[in-house]
């Protein structure tokens, strides 16, 4: 069956006490609405429309950076979550299928979760929970395992406030059938608003059925506050790293590790404590992450080894068995297989090729104030200690670079380039210049008495 997702984002979030729209707050690296976008796509939806209303623009650019074929239907008045929806459904004139309605700020939905809702037979299908302090949360009227109706907190009875079946937000009905029932909300209760909780006991009124499918009250956390945001964060990552133990990767530490909503990691890799994943990272099976680094943006290859301290940026690429050491930083690069660059280093921009050494202390000189150069190393190169690369320059295959060298100029594969003072050497000077030195402090001294 043909399925369409209205992801409702239109909200101000006043509770963040933030300038940027609250659905654009990061956990794990990526905006709340893209995983909502991303939970929603497990459910292979035909249409994705995003109802933006509060920093509409960024919202909207937000959803087409993550998905082009995203649709935006926008709210210019908030007046509640039918009123969203009813916003969104011109768009789907002529749609025949189901709708799935998720919230932008509800980000930790488990695709079998979407896929219990949409194997459910009733008509209208919420996403419920048993809430621990179910606070404000809608309540879920249900007698004989039927759904009778979701009275939200603010018009509730004392009875039905003791409830602690609650309504997650999420809810799925026949577009058709979604259509009508929005067609025919009011705002007539507490709040003033259209609800669209409402269309549960209007399809009861009608004789259709209505059901709850329920899931562990971690998924339905919504965010409000930053403290909430924190409390998503927290929870995805101890999901992630249980997930990531289970596909066969070590975590010396795990409640050390924090992972990207998109890091990929092969089985047999073994991460040390305290390392930190941005966007965009993928390793290959047989790694090892050493403690305390940092990555984003970045392949990582079979048996590479880098770290502890280590600082991967994105454009890095780590070909089999590179050795990366402590205190590196690597940006837009990449290193062939076998390279090593073991201290203190920076490459950017550069191209390393197999089994070259890089020796302590090397950095691309890769920016002169107004533009980024290029970088090229052969295979089998030697760069001594302490290289400066001003960039663009070349290296060759094989060639070696003199420590503490300045190299300006291309070095052809197979030569010796030394850039650097000639070193002189005054035997027995030193005694002598001591003695002059502490004269010379002594009548500063004298000077400043
Ligand atoms: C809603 C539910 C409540 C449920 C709770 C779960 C209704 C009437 N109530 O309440 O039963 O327990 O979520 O978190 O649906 N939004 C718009 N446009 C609007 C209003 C809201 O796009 O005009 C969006 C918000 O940005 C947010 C979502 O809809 O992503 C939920 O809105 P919110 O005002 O937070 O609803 P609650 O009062 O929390
Ligand atoms: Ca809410």
């Amino acid at each position: 069956m043909a399925t369409a997702l209205i992801i409702l984002a239109a909200g101000q979030g006043t509770r963040m006490n933030s300038d940027l729209p609250k659905v654009l707050h990061k956990m794990a690296g990526a905006p709340l609405l893209v995983h909502a976008m991303a939970a929603g796509a497990t459910a292979a939806p035909d249409r994705t429309i995003v109802v933006t209303g509060h920093g509409g623009e960024e919202v909207a650019a937000a959803a087409r950076a993550h998905d082009e074929t995203v649709e935006i239907a926008h709210q210019g008045e908030q007046r509640g979550t039918g009123h969203a929806v009813a916003e969104a459904l011109p768009l789907l004139e002529g749609f025949r299928g189901r709708v799935i309605v998720l919230f932008g700020d509800t980000p930790l939905i488990r695709p079998e979760t979407l896929r219990a809702m949409l194997a459910a037979a009733s008509d209208v299908v919420v996403l419920g929970f048993e809430a621990t302090d179910p606070g404000r949360y809608g309540r879920l009227i249900v007698h004989g395992g039927h759904l009778y109706g979701i009275v939200e907190w603010k018009d509730a009875t004392e009875d039905q406030r003791q409830i602690r079946l609650c309504n997650s937000g999420v809810i799925a009905a026949d577009a058709a059938l979604l259509r009508r029932l929005v067609a025919g909300l009011d705002d007539r209760n507490a709040s003033g608003e259209f609800y669209l909780t409402d269309i549960v006991a209007a399809a009861r009124a009608e004789g259709l059925t209505a059901e709850v499918v329920t899931c562990p009250e971690a998924e339905t956390l919504g965010v409000n506050t930053r403290a909430d945001l924190a409390a998503a964060e927290r929870a995805f990552q101890a999901a992630m790293r249980a997930a990531m133990m289970a596909e066969g990767v070590t975590l010396v530490a795990p409640e050390t590790v924090f992972f990207a909503h998109d890091t990929v990691i092969g089985r047999e890799t073994v991460i040390g404590p305290n390392v930190v994943f941005g966007p965009g990272v993928t390793v290959e099976s047989g790694a090892e992450i050493l403690p305390f680094c940092h990555l984003e943006g970045c392949h990582i290859s079979q048996g590479a080894r880098v770290g502890p301290f280590a600082r991967l940026r994105p454009g890095t690429e780590l070909g089999g068995d590179v050795h990366v050491g402590n205190f590196v930083e690597i940006k837009n690069a990449i290193l062939d297989r076998g390279v090593k660059v073991g201290h203190l280093s920076y490459l950017g921009d550069a191209q390393v090729g197999e089994h070259t050494n890089i020796g302590a202390g090397t950095i691309t000189c890769n920016y002169d104030g107004v533009a980024k150069h290029r970088t090229e190393i052969g295979e089998r190169a030697f760069i001594g200690s302490d290289t400066m690369l001003v960039a663009p320059v070349k290296v060759g295959a094989r060639a070696l670079t003199g420590s503490g060298s300045v190299i300006t100029e291309d070095v052809p594969d197979d030569a010796v380039a030394i850039g650097r003072a000639r070193q002189v050497v005054k035997p027995g000077l030193s005694a002598k210049l001591f003695e002059k030195f502490k004269s010379e402090t002594v009548r500063r001294q004298k000077e400043a008495e």
